[in-house]
């Protein structure tokens, strides 16, 4: 008999095979993207695929009606006991027997592409390092005498094609009675690949395994620390949480926190230790809301700036703190996640930490950069994760520049009189008439006087708590286009801005955002001090994206990117109006939300972006902010609303 055409799709892979090749055979063959858990036994359903049925003419191939063979006894029973939507085959029993055109669903390809929904400058491609492996092990022999790790190994690679595999105690401890009560079937969570020198398996389970496999994508901020966790078969965030970072008891921002430990021996433990605490319940929380079994959680990946890393690993973080800002080292991190008392997940779960920048830049940073790929981008875009310290990111095909600039944690609504945390009851943006002068808001949480817009007069305004970062920022950027304060920062007086929202308060003027102490509720006000705060703060974070166009020779972006949790929900135009940013086109300024998460995840869900963001972070130039002394000059002409120098000309359009 001849051998009959087979064309996969969505790839458009083809081939030519013998009459009765397992489809899962034929795609292997070809190289195409078709999972499979249990080996072809039938059992796990990830070979699931879609042939085309009927007499038809598909790619210029007829397509015979009886193309695959019928249903096996093991197709059958897999469909009787488990299910199989219409039309669905397992690809490791139906065997092919005539030209067919066979359609492999997202959901059984290993490396599916998983679309990100905030920007889409890489869409990550699922290749997890950790992966189920399901093998069926010989059984032992008194006259070939072996391990049963040993003979798991053989199995492993018999039948995989892996290993051998490294081991560590609990997994050695759980092999036998699993391989006992899985009459010899088992399916072992097998880490492989980038930066370790033998795949690991992290777990083992009797027969097979089909609970789900989770890792967790940590973003350890100084001042938050948030998670997502990540189902590392299909990509999807599963849940994300968010705590604030317990060491802020120790210090707001990271310089306090190294002053810290050089004033307090053994600061950094008591700093190491809440750290980790927190992560831990943070976790736990999550898995618990989800009904995820630890064990499940087998993988972590965690990005932080250089003074996070240092005392999340239990490094003395002494020598960040003084020039030359020397890093224990600047490398990736390949761990066990107990080696850091990451206890919520697997006890054998693998830890994943992406490389620093630098001594100021560290792997947050990385992480913005494998997010939105500047190295990738014809023009020339500007990556600014905001912060209590900003990560900056310059460049294009040719080169990329990094910094970090101590922004403080002003624009997070820290030190600032009303300020407080993007919660609810926090004001988060704000709109001033410029004739009347009189606020209208927008309030987390409460939308029930507000008018469609979303923004409510501050007349009917009810359960408002304070002011969050970007309320503030919005709130001083509309006081200047209200003429309510002079380019120098400069609040005026009631009589030469014609509203009684300016009130005096001690040798200044308050703009009364909102006052309900008649009633013993807040009275929210933007005082001369947070114009301050607000102001040494843009100006940090302009004299850091200034200083890289600088270096790069340019003084013009072609696009702006504002990341991090903050700048997701910064209005560009507010932003340019006080001089945060330089000055761009409205347009091309955007949004990446938090994009050291998505770099986090991105790493997670994709063993060779971890292999990839080494390679950039080695080629990014760092520009050291600290002893430069053109950021001095730079941050005092930026002080100014917008600034003192600097045109912006966007503006005016
Ligand atoms: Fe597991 Fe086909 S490969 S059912």
């Amino acid at each position: 008999m001849s051998d009959a055409l087979v064309i996969f799709t969505p790839s458009g892979k083809r081939g030519r095979f013998a009459h009765g090749t397992p489809v899962l055979t034929a795609a292997r063959q070809l190289g195409v993207d078709l999972d499979s858990v249990c080996g072809g036994r039938g059992i796990c359903s990830k070979c699931q695929v879609s042939p085309g049925v009927g007499a038809f003419t598909k790619h210029g191939v007829t397509v015979s009606p009886d193309a695959l063979t019928e249903w096996n006894s093991v197709e059958q029973r897999y469909k009787d006991k488990r299910g199989l939507l219409d039309g669905r085959r397992l690809g490791c029993q139906a065997r092919i027997q005539g030209d067919v055109v066979i359609d492999v669903p997202a959901e059984s390809q290993v490396h599916r592409q998983v679309v990100r929904k905030d920007v889409t400058a890489r869409d990550i491609v699922m290749d997890p390092a950790t992966r189920l492996f399901f093998v069926q092990v010989a059984e032992p022999d008194m006259h070939e005498p072996s391990g049963d790790f040993e003979r798991l190994n053989a199995a492993l690679a018999d039948q995989w094609g892996i290993g051998p595999v490294d081991a560590g105690l609990d997994v050695l401890r759980a092999l036998q009675p699993a391989l006992r009560k899985g009459k010899w079937g088992v399916t072992v969570a097998v880490h492989q690949g980038h930066g370790i020198a033998r795949p690991v398996a992290v777990d083992i389970w009797p027969g097979l395994y089909d609970g789900g496999l989770f890792g967790l994508a940590i973003d350890l901020g100084s001042t938050t620390i948030a998670a997502h966790l990540c189902d590392l078969r299909t990509g999807a965030v599963r849940a994300s949480g968010g705590i604030m970072n317990p060491q802020i008891r120790f210090g707001e921002d990271l310089m306090s926190r190294v002053s810290y430990v050089m004033m307090n021996p053994g600061g950094d433990i008591e700093m190491t230790r809440v750290v980790r605490e927190g992560m831990n319940t943070l976790i736990a929380d999550i898995a618990r809301a989800e009904g995820i079994d630890p064990r499940a959680m087998v993988e972590a990946v965690v990005v932080c700036n250089p003074v996070m890393h240092h005392l999340f690993l239990g490094i003395d973080p002494v020598e960040l703190g003084q020039a030359p800002f020397a890093l224990v080292t600047s490398g990736a991190m390949n761990l066990r996640a107990s080696e850091v008392d990451l206890v919520a997940i697997n006890a054998q779960a693998r830890l994943y930490m992406l490389p620093c920048i630098a001594g100021h830049v560290g792997a947050d940073a990385a992480a913005v950069a494998l997010s939105e790929a500047p190295e990738l981008s014809d023009d020339l875009v500007l990556v600014v994760d905001v912060g209590t310290n900003a990560e900056i990111l310059l460049g294009n095909k040719t080169r990329v520049l990094a910094c970090s600039s101590p922004t403080g944690p002003a624009f997070e609504g820290a030190q600032i009189s009303s300020g407080q945390r993007a919660a609810p009851g926090a004001i988060e943006a704000i709109r001033i008439d410029p004739v009347t002068k009189e606020p209208r808001f927008r309030v987390i949480g409460c939308d029930l006087w507000s008018d469609e817009d979303g923004f409510g007069a501050a007349t009917k305004a009810s359960g408002i708590t304070g002011i969050c970062g970007s309320g503030i920022i919005e709130a001083v950027a509309e006081m200047r286009m209200a003429g309510l304060v002079d380019a120098s920062g400069l609040i005026g007086s009631a009589s030469q801005a014609g509203t009684e929202r300016l009130q005096p308060e001690g040798r200044t003027h308050v703009y009364v955002i909102h006052d309900a102490s008649d009633t013993g509720g807040p009275r929210i006000t933007v005082t001369q001090g947070d114009i301050r705060a607000i102001q040494l703060a843009k100006s940090a974070l302009y004299a850091g994206a200034r200083l890289l166009m600088d270096e790069m020779g340019v003084d013009k972006v072609d696009r702006v990117v504002l990341a991090g949790a903050f700048g997701a929900h910064i209005s560009p135009k507010h932003a340019m109006v006080l001089g945060m940013i330089p000055d761009a086109h409205l347009d091309q300024v955007t949004s990446a939300g938090n994009a050291a998460g998505t770099g986090a995840r991105i790493a997670l869900c994709n063993i060779a972006a971890r292999a990839g963001i080494e390679v950039t972070v080695g080629n990014i130039h760092k520009v050291e902010t600290a002893i430069e002394p053109r950021f001095q000059e730079h941050f005092v002409a930026a002080n100014a609303l917008p600034h003192a120098v600097d045109p912006f000309p966007e503006l005016s359009r």
